[in-house]
């Protein structure tokens, strides 16, 4: 195999009551790329569709996280890499994890899979931190590994795959503004109090039973953001009418995808995911802003090969 042609999903970090360590991936929404071997050595990105980026490899997240896999790899070759963005930058749900996912797993793939997972989940993190300035692995690890990923511990890095239920499909509208993870990192504050820390921590207790145990009722109940989401909504527009009529439509939760702005929700099956999509829309008619919005079941297989040669 000299080429693959795959298919990397979109992402939601942090799910409410997870920052920086909760994660799910999308199935309807995410980018397309080709990587393929040559015999000049080094990364190449040949072709970016889709979005203006940076065709220079050490400004690039994709060629940074596979410039990160190359050094760690033995070979006497190189890599060139064609984007087809699909997520656009800033959006919320992990453009740059999906560059920088998307290039390391295809070459573990050209390479013989010398590498695990969870290797390639800290290669790909190189990209996050060129995009935002810091190496958080929220979006890469599920768009690598499927589902929902858990960030146990960064150091040493230990990712644990977590169930997710058949019926569970998520609603994400994007509204046409492009907020800058690093923007969205400096407004929170450096320390949590403990009354909110508690509340916190049990409502990701809570989330992860739910999920395991396929109960509906308590993953609504835990999708509350104590900490983050006070901070960060006022940087998108009608953000608690979004959430409530969400809410009144039948979702589970909602909350902010990622550093926004992107607007998620979690419902049971596809018909309420599609109400909620409708009440989400209902309200930016309202009030005039323009948005992109997608219905996604929870993609549990990660990255998909499309084509190879
Ligand atoms: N956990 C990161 C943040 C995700 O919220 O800043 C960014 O997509």
């Amino acid at each position: 195999m000299n080429e693959l042609k795959i298919f990397v999903p979109a992402t939601i970090a942090n799910v409410s009551c997870g920052f920086d360590v909760l994660g799910l991936a999308l199935d309807t929404v995410g980018d397309e790329m080709t990587i393929r071997k040559v015999s000049e050595k080094g990364i190449k990105i040949t072709k970016i569709l889709g979005q203006d980026l940076p065709l220079e490899t050490h400004k690039n997240v994709a060629g940074v996280a596979a410039l990160a896999l190359l050094t760690k790899a033995n070979c006497d070759f190189g890599f060139e890499i064609e984007i087809n963005k699909c997520i656009k930058p800033g959006s919320g749900i992990g453009s740059s994890a999906a560059s920088s996912a998307g290039a390391v797993w295809a070459m573990n793939e050209l390479l013989g899979k010398p590498f695990t997972i969870t290797d390639l989940v800290k290669f790909a993190m190189e990209g996050e931190r060129l995009a935002s300035g810091v190496a958080h692995a929220d979006n890469v690890a599920p768009a690598l590994f499927g589902g929902f990923t858990l960030v146990r511990s960064y150091e040493p890095l230990d990712i644990l795959s977590i169930h997710t239920p058949k019926e569970l499909y998520a609603t994400v509208i994007h509204p046409q503004i492009e907020i800058k993870t690093s923007d969205a990192r400096n407004i929170l504050k450096a320390t949590v109090p403990l009354k909110d820390a508690i509340k916190q921590w049990g409502n990701l207790g809570g989330l992860i039973s739910g999920l395991y145990t396929e109960d509906y009722d308590l993953i609504g109940r835990s999708l509350e953001d104590y900490i983050i989401e006070p901070i960060r909504s006022i940087l998108i527009p009608a953000f608690e009418s979004v959430k409530q009529e969400a809410k009144n439509a039948g979702a589970l939760g909602c909350g902010i995808s990622g550093s926004g702005p992107s607007i998620f929700a979690l419902s049971k099956g596809k018909k309420t995911a599609l109400s909620v999509a409708n009440a989400m829309k209902l309200v930016y008619n309202k009030v005039g802003i323009d948005y992109d919005i997608h219905v996604s079941k929870v993609n549990t297989k990660g990255i998909k090969i499309l084509d190879s040669k």
